[in-house]
């Protein structure tokens, strides 16, 4: 890290890009304040890899402007950009036949590197490599090889890590092993954009997510996203169904509206559940019902991101 503190890792301000008549990503502004694992949730051919493109200046963008890690992006500042970043690309490019630690010696003399031997030692132990330094690239796999093309962007000790879909096409257990490697990245203070269109990792690693579509369609914490969208609502079992649910429900503080969902089974909609659970509770004792379960319902991301892809569908057949 520079140490200038000052100002967002990232503040976008209208940034599009198009490729001929093709709109790859449409009038985008935001801010990413440095520190911050900032998620780009989007599916197949949303952007996401050209707006990490975009702003890791391998591509200029059609109109907007943006900062990068401090630095107007332009061509005069490119190289200096190039400094301050690293990208994690879809499909990182190893050398198979080399070992893992001639594969990062490789890197650090191409990225010239000061103190290559520590740099790549620090970073073998970064992701937890060591052990493996001497393995052939191409014996390892697909999960390693990933944790090889990590070690690779924190050679230059990067302000902002672009990374992007780093557990695509890993089995559940490699990907977790990625994903504790950026929770721990986060823990040094790095700043990490990561895209993916897996909404569980979103859920777990992010700050905040933008959801993309082209343009960004909705941006938050997850749980604020979720709030967002999605009305509060409680889900009570009882051991038995009620003989007159609506004398229960009816009137009841902070309670919208109920429906029976399955028999003993009840959703209520609520518009504050730490009043609603209370008086329910209150209510059934009362009305002698065996409460087994009063739960606040969790709409997960994904619910959140599959609602706004599926109106966009809807839209576009329109
Ligand atoms: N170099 C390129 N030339 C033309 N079209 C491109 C190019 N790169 C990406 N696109 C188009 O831009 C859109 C976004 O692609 P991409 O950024 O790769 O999406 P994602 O990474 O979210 O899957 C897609 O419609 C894709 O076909
Ligand atoms: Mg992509």
């Amino acid at each position: 890290m520079d140490g200038d503190g000052a100002g967002d890792a990232l503040a976008l301000d209208h940034l599009s890009k198009r490729f001929g008549d093709r709109v790859a990503l449409e009038d985008i502004s935001l801010g990413v304040p440095r520190g911050e694992v900032f998620g780009i949730l989007g599916p197949n051919g949303a952007g996401k890899t050209t707006l990490v493109r975009t702003l890791g200046t391998l591509l200029s963008p059609s109109a907007g402007s943006a900062q990068v890690a401090g630095l107007p992006l332009n061509r005069e500042n490119a190289v200096e950009i190039r400094r301050r970043i690293a990208i994690m690309p879809e499909s990182p490019g190893l050398y198979l036949r080399l070992s893992v630690a001639e594969n990062l010696e490789c890197f650090a003399d191409l990225y010239q590197t000061p103190h290559s031997k520590e740099r790549v030692a620090a970073a073998l132990e970064a992701v937890h490599l060591l052990e493996r330094a001497d393995d052939a690239c191409g014996s390892l796999s697909k999960g390693l090889r990933q944790r090889v093309a990590l070690a690779r962007v924190l050679l230059s000790d990067p302000e902002v890590l672009f990374l992007d879909e780093p557990t695509a096409g890993l089995d559940p257990g490699a990907a977790r092993g990625v994903q504790e490697l950026v929770d721990d990245l986060r823990q040094r203070g790095v700043t990490i954009i990561l895209t993916t269109h897996r909404l569980d990792e979103a859920e777990r690693l992010c700050d905040r997510v933008a959801i993309l579509n082209t343009s960004v369609r909705k941006i938050g914490r997850p749980e604020q996203l979720r709030d967002q969208l999605f009305a509060k609502s409680l889900t009570v079992r009882t051991l038995d169904p009620l003989t007159a649910p609506a004398s229960v429900y009816a009137g009841l503080p902070s309670v919208e509206h109920w429906c029976e969902e399955a028999p003993a089974t009840y959703i209520l909609t609520v518009t504050d559940p730490a009043v609603a659970a209370p008086a329910v509770t209150r209510a059934l004792v009362a009305a002698g019902a065996d409460v087994l379960s009063i739960n606040e319902s969790h709409h997960s991301l994904e619910d959140v991101y599959l609602e706004l892809v599926h109106r966009d569908q809807e839209v576009g057949q329109t």
